[in-house]
């Protein structure tokens, strides 16, 4: 494998990408890839500040263009600093979200439009496209509730049940026509999960 690959993981808040994306590396790592995982929005020091902004409680006043800004902005750092040069470089690139979360959630949930987020995200992409995003599907009301068990929910996941509702609906309605969203049902334990994801990665490798 000359170019590296970039494979991303969405789903709901609480879908359990975390432990999943973890498992994921370790396999891989195992498998003799060199493995970069990272996550949005953050990932670098100055996207990390960004993501504070935008998930604080505070910031009631926050308007959605500005928050689909701030999501944009952390991204271009992020693509610029570590996917691009990790992906010129060999290496397999694991993002906890990506593009498509903004598409859902402040495209869908937000109403702010999907044309409008993928002009606003045109330019922090800087062409770059995942090879592969495995959707986590899961009731949102099923992940808000491990959430909670968790945490304190964040200003994202404080946005009630009716815009969770619409984020999974787009969620779901989008993946219908991409073919390289693959979903994957995480309302299993997580052993399961996890052999459901490598078969999918690694026909891509595979494939490649
Ligand atoms: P995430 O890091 O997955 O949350 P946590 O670590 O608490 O599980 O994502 C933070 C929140 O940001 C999540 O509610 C989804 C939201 N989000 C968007 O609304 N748009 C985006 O573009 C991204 C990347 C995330």
């Amino acid at each position: 494998m000359k170019k590296g690959l970039l494979i991303t993981l969405e789903g709901p808040d609480g879908s359990g990408k975390t432990t999943q994306i973890q498992l994921l590396e370790e396999y891989l790592k195992q498998k003799g890839f060199e493995i970069i995982k990272t996550r949005e929005p953050g990932g670098t020091p100055i996207s990390e500040k960004i993501r504070n902004i935008i998930l604080d409680n505070r910031n009631t006043e926050m308007s959605d263009m500005c928050e689909a800004l701030l999501y944009a902005a952390s991204r271009a750092q992020l693509v610029n600093e570590i996917i691009k040069p990790s992906i010129e470089e060999g290496k397999i690139v694991i993002c906890d979200r990506f593009v498509l979360s903004s598409i859902v959630y402040q495209g869908i949930g937000r109403e702010l439009g999907i044309e409008k987020i993928k002009y606003i995200n045109q330019a922090a992409l800087e062409g770059l496209e995942p090879d592969l995003t495995i959707m986590l599907t899961i009731p949102y009301e099923e992940g808000l509730k491990r959430k909670y068990k968790q945490k304190t929910l964040d200003r994202l996941e404080n946005s009630g049940n009716k815009f969770h509702e619409k984020v999974f609906n787009g969620y779901l309605d989008i993946s219908k026509n991409y073919d390289k969203i693959k979903l994957v049902n995480a309302n299993k334990n997580v052993k399961e999960v996890h052999n459901q994801i490598v078969e999918i990665v690694d026909s891509l490798i595979k494939n490649k």
